[in-house]
This record gives C-alpha cells, sequence and structure tokens, in this order.
C-alpha cells in the first residue's frame, strides 16, 4: 500500500519525505487555503513537488469541463509529478477523458459511492479517491466504498488506484490495507499514531534499564 500525505504544509511534507515514509502528497483547496498565506498556490505547489518525488494532487477549481481541461492542463505544466485532481461531477468526468487523452493523470475526488468509482474509473482516471471519514461522520460505513469498489474494480481489471482518503485514524488505514486499497491519504497526525505503540516505548525503555545495570555491574569496583 502507497502512503500519501494530505496536507499542504512543506513543513511536515519535509519530515514525512525525509524520513522515507510517504510516496507522494495529495492536497485540495482548502489544504491549500490553510497554507498558502500570502504565497501563490502554484509557488507552495511547485515546492511540494520538488520535495517529493511521488504523486502530487493539485485540484482544479473551475466547474465546468472547458475550465477544468484549461486549469487542468496550466496545474500539469508547474511539475512532472503533478496528478490533476478533478470533482465528481457530470463535468468533472467529460475534463476526466479529455485531460487523459492528453496523457495528464487525473485523481477523481469527493467519491462517495463504488458506481461513482466505477464511474471515475472508465472515464479514464488514475485515482479515484472515496472518503470514507465524511461518510462515517454521516453515519454510513465509509469502508464499504473502499470494500465495493475494490471487487469492482478486480472483476473488471480496472487499472485505476483506489485511493482511501478522508483518513480519520490508524484503524481505516488498517482496514484500507486489509481490503486492499492502492493508497492511502494520511493527515500528518494518523501518519503519526501509525508509527508509534506504548509497548514499544516501554520494551525499549526496559532494554535500556537493562542494559545500564549490565553496564554498571561491570564498572562496579571490585
Ligand atoms: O484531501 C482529500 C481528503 O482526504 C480530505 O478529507 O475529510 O479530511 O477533509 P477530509
Amino acid at each position: 500500500m502507497k502512503f500519501f500525505l494530505d496536507t499542504a504544509s512543506l513543513k511536515e511534507i519535509s519530515w514525512a519525505a525525509q524520513a522515507g515514509l510517504i510516496d507522494g502528497v495529495t492536497t485540495n483547496p482548502s489544504l491549500l487555503a490553510k497554507q498558502a498565506g500570502d504565497l501563490d498556490p502554484k509557488d507552495v505547489l511547485k515546492e511540494i513537488c520538488s520535495v517529493v518525488e511521488g504523486p502530487v494532487s493539485a485540484e482544479v477549481v473551475a466547474l465546468d469541463t472547458d475550465g477544468m481541461v484549461t486549469e487542468g492542463a496550466r496545474l500539469a505544466e508547474i511539475a512532472d509529478n503533478i496528478v490533476v485532481k478533478i470533482p465528481m461531477t457530470e463535468a468533472g468526468m467529460v475534463a476526466v477523458r479529455q485531460l487523459a487523452a492528453d496523457g495528464i493523470r487525473t485523481n477523481v475526488t469527493l467519491c462517495f459511492s463504488s458506481v461513482q468509482c466505477l464511474i471515475a474509473a472508465k472515464a479514464g482516471a488514475s485515482y479515484v479517491s472515496p472518503f470514507i471519514g465524511r461518510l462515517d461522520d454521516v453515519g454510513q460505513e465509509g469502508m464499504d466504498v473502499i470494500r465495493e469498489a475494490r471487487t469492482i474494480f478486480d472483476n473488471y481489471r480496472i487499472d485505476t488506484q483506489i485511493l482511501a482518503a478522508s483518513i480519520r485514524h490508524p484503524r481505516h488505514v488498517v482496514a484500507a490495507a486489509m481490503i486492499g486499497a492502492d493508497v492511502a491519504t494520511l493527515p500528518p497526525d494518523v501518519l503519526r499514531k501509525l508509527l508509534l505503540h506504548p509497548l514499544t516505548d516501554r520494551g525499549l525503555d526496559q532494554f535500556l534499564a537493562d542494559w545500564n545495570k549490565l553496564v554498571g555491574r561491570a564498572k562496579a569496583p571490585v
């Protein structure tokens, strides 16, 4: 399973990339607005693409097909590893088809059902992003969408990648990995939680305490 970092924070992306923990990045207009400040969002995206070798998703804000295609082509010019995020709408599907024909990779976002994922894959999307957490937030079982999409894509040998998004906690990552999602995009705090376990800390403390006792005995005056 590939891990993408779901943020536009250069500090967090640099940390995770240098630690070798991530294979790419996803952003969206909300995440960029949170980080860009006075900077041009395109400059922030260019910087992110220079820090991460893997795919970096950048979302269009146009709602019409021509606008999405124009914006998508401009985003794709920022760096070779840009993947254009397109919303799961009728206009978006036409845009995905046109961008795919132009050799531009797309990530169809705001997917909330397996059949939306199927429609996006049929349009030529490179990735589909089902939002698990937001479905859970409204009392639905977000993981069902990942499970159904995986079965459907495998039934028809569809190579569009399932990118589990809107991840809220480590159990979402485990469940998505057990089902076989290709990618999970993680907020930085969730990625940190994946690394940690209290028994690891306790075990390491005990190893060091026992070792120091041994070393202490060796140095003790006879
Ligand atoms: O960036 C796409 C998605 O992961 C955002 O989900 O629910 O955390 O805003 P959310």
